[in-house]
């Protein structure tokens, strides 16, 4: 320990070069079309290659003149500040001395150009009202005034700088006004993703011990109406701690959202509409000069063991990294109209629906709703009205348009397209060629973007307009990123050999740390090659550098492009009484990527049988939230272990994946046929 584990170069040597004219047909195939790169900011591979020598050569130069683009209220000391610890970046800090603020850069300083009257915001409600679909926009200046109001009204109720607070809610204007007003005043936020359970906000806010929520009376989705308040309500409530009291005791005050008005409980004292604060607030707040380091956010998401860690990020570094990744990866505009239809609950939309492309002054399209509702062509019905230009997804969004059917997209005029992105998971050639060819019309490139929430930003990616695409193929590392694929014992792998995917230099987004848990950061990314971060993925390289990831080599299951902790399904089975001991594992699924089995045992006299399954299954739903409700539940009489008692999950998978689920759902797993395979794995 100690030593940083730079990947060594592999003994054995590198495998036959493909012949450089297949090479070539295919660059011709995929290659940037001469009108994109023609007005592209990197526009040949040659430029790319030079950037990314000069990004690694020298990082602090390099991003010392990319970070001048951002705007500061004090200039940094030092770019790169390496930890005291030798021998690994874990703790790495970035632009020490410096004063920023991310909200100022995402709104104030395009006030101060023709922006100010541009939108920031174009909003869609999934409901229709009297003149189509609900609308709204807010331009900058709009936005600068809300956002202001609302830093004051969290001041109001008490928050100040350095205070966490929580935000559940749906996906409307006051999502990202709520964030970045806390970006404003320099108090963490928490987005905790609407669709999770009362337990899941209790676990979360408790984790970071946040001093208020905002939240909303409901949201709309497919149509129905989802309780975020009343999810709160259960979250906060004595019943759910046990005790007499408050299930989070951290919170004194709830702000509301008005968004259904379907009438619900407010508790005087601590709960605050929306609309009322905001209405006496002033929308004087100037923005709070923040260190470089200050926290700006902690989001949680799932890990191999027990409950979700609270990833942090801080404000320059962050900023800079999502500012830098949406302005050459996304190749963004003051013209375009950019579209990412992922939910602010997720690090995709903190980085690219707020922080990323407001940093650029782009106009940002937020949509609400479920993406087939009211009709499967909802999405390309929003491309076609608002002229989307730049349209960010994922994976198994476009695997469930391939199966509702080619008419949906072809009904619309996608013509407004001209840049598109995927994210969350690899993605499969037969997805990619779909959506270059029905939704791109075969011109526009294809962004696909491996990141993480850890990353804070895209690490590897095409820039359009430079790199040639594969189809499955992320490509090659952004400016400043030096991913690596290597060995279990850190070897570097040989072209096209499988290995783990690292990354062995810092780069500004990276995460700072797990709230409140320094030695589990430092296990869980800092220790398997020590002093370099392992991602917790599988990828190869093949001959040309090219990237290609392979998944999660971790308990944690990649479902709909959201991570779940198969522990975090687990505890959730064990904590109903019927439940004596179970196993989560990953089965592959043609839309989702993975779906979840679950293999459940249960205590004495409880039957095996479809209610109980069903039972099971919504109560995960409820602990966790819909997006960790297992697809199967096998009951099994014992789980297959070795003799160290340790669950055989690689069997597992192999029998959820291929192993015909018994047409008599009474009927308990025989692993005792599987005696064989378990000897075979101990050994
Ligand atoms: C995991 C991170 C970062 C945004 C959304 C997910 C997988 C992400 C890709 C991609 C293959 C991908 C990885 C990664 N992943 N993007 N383009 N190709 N796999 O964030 O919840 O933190 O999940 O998503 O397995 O480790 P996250």
């Amino acid at each position: 320990m100690g030593k940083t584990s730079l990947p060594k170069k592999s003994s054995s040597s590198a495998s036959a070069h493909d012949s450089i004219e297949s090479i070539l047909a295919e660059n011709r195939r995929f290659a940037p079309s001469k009108q994109f790169s023609s007005r592209a900011r990197i526009g040949s591979m040659a430029d790319y290659e030079k950037l990314y020598r000069a990004s690694i050569k020298d990082p602090e130069k390099f991003f010392a003149k990319q970070a001048e683009e951002l705007t500061w209220f004090k200039p940094w000391r030092k770019v790169i500040q390496p930890p005291a610890k030798k021998g690994s970046f874990e703790g790495t800090q970035w632009f020490v001395g410096g004063k920023i603020n991310a909200s100022y850069n995402c709104i104030d300083r395009h006030l101060e150009t023709a922006r100010k009257n541009k939108a920031a915001l174009i909003w869609e409600g999934e409901p229709a009202g009297a003149f189509g679909f609900e609308q709204r926009t807010l331009t900058y200046q709009q936005l600068h005034r809300e956002v202001s109001k609302c830093a004051n009204v969290l001041r109001s109720l008490g928050i100040k700088t350095g205070d966490r607070v929580a935000i559940y809610m749906g996906m409307t204007p006051e999502l990202a006004i709520a964030v970045l007003a806390c970006a404003r005043i320099g108090a963490p936020h928490t987005v905790i993703f609407g669709g999770f359970s009362s337990e899941a906000i209790r676990d979360r806010v408790n984790d970071c011990d946040a001093r208020l929520i905002v939240t909303a009376d409901g949201g709309w989705r497919r149509g129905n109406i989802v309780e975020l308040k009343k999810n709160v309500d259960q979250a906060l409530s004595t019943e759910s701690s046990g005790t007499p009291v408050s299930g989070c005791p951290s919170v004194e005050k709830v702000l509301v959202v008005k968004r259904t008005a379907h009438g619900v409980d407010m508790v005087p004292g601590r709960d605050v509409w929306w609309h009322d604060a905001m209405a006496d607030a002033s929308a004087d707040c100037p923005a709070v000069p923040l260190d470089s380091e200050h926290p700006l956010y902690i989001l949680y998401t799932s890990g191999t063991t027990g409950k979700p860690k609270g990833i942090v990020h801080t404000t320059a570094g962050y900023l800079l990294g999502t500012y830098l990744t949406t302005k050459y990866i996304f190749d963004i505009r003051d013209e375009d109209i950019y579209w990412c239809s992922a939910d602010i609950g997720w690090v995709t939309g903190h980085s690219y629906i707020l922080y990323g492309p407001l940093s650029c002054g782009a106009t940002v399209l937020m949509y609400e709703g479920a993406p087939m509702f009211p009709a499967p062509d909802r999405f390309w019905d929003i491309i076609e009205r608002h002229r989307v230009s730049i349209f960010y997804t994922a994976p198994t969004a476009i695997r469930s348009f391939v199966r509702a059917g080619n008419e949906h997209p072809e009904k619309h005029d996608l013509s407004s397209l001209r840049l598109l992105g995927t994210v969350g998971e690899p993605i499969n050639p037969e997805a990619w060629m779909w959506y270059h060819t029905l939704i791109g019309k075969g011109k526009c490139p294809i962004v696909d973007t491996w990141w993480q929430t850890e990353t804070g930003a895209i690490m590897i990616s095409p820039l359009p307009g430079a790199v040639p695409t594969r189809p499955g193929s992320a490509t090659l590392p952004f400016f400043g990123v030096a991913p690596q694929v290597v060995r279990k014992d850190g070897f570097l792998c040989n072209p096209n050999e499988g290995g783990y995917l690292v990354i062995t230099k810092p780069w500004p987004s990276m995460l700072r740390g797990i709230y409140k848990d320094p030695e589990r950061f430092h296990k869980q990314y800092f220790s398997e090659y020590p002093g370099i971060y392992f991602t917790g993925d599988g990828a190869r390289r093949d001959k040309n550098g090219y990237f290609w990831i392979m998944g999660r080599v971790d308990d944690v299951i990649n479902v709909s492009g959201h991570r779940l902790g198969t522990m975090e399904v687990e505890s959730a089975l064990v904590g109903n009484p019927a439940v004596a001991e179970a196993a989560v594992v990953g089965r592959p699924d043609e839309i989702k990527g993975s779906a979840l089995v679950a293999f459940v045992t249960l205590k004495q006299g409880w039957p095996p049988d479809e209610a109980l399954r069903e039972k099971l299954r919504e109560h995960v739903a409820l602990a966790i939230g819909s997006i960790a409700r297992p697809d199967d539940i096998r009951f099994t009489d014992s789980l297959p272990k070795t003799r160290s008692g340790k669950i055989m999950r690689r069997l597992l998978r192999e029998l959820a994946s291929t192993g015909a689920v018994k047409g008599d759902t009474t009927t308990l797993e025989d692993f005792s046929v599987l005696e064989k395979l378990r000897t075979a794995e101990e050994e």
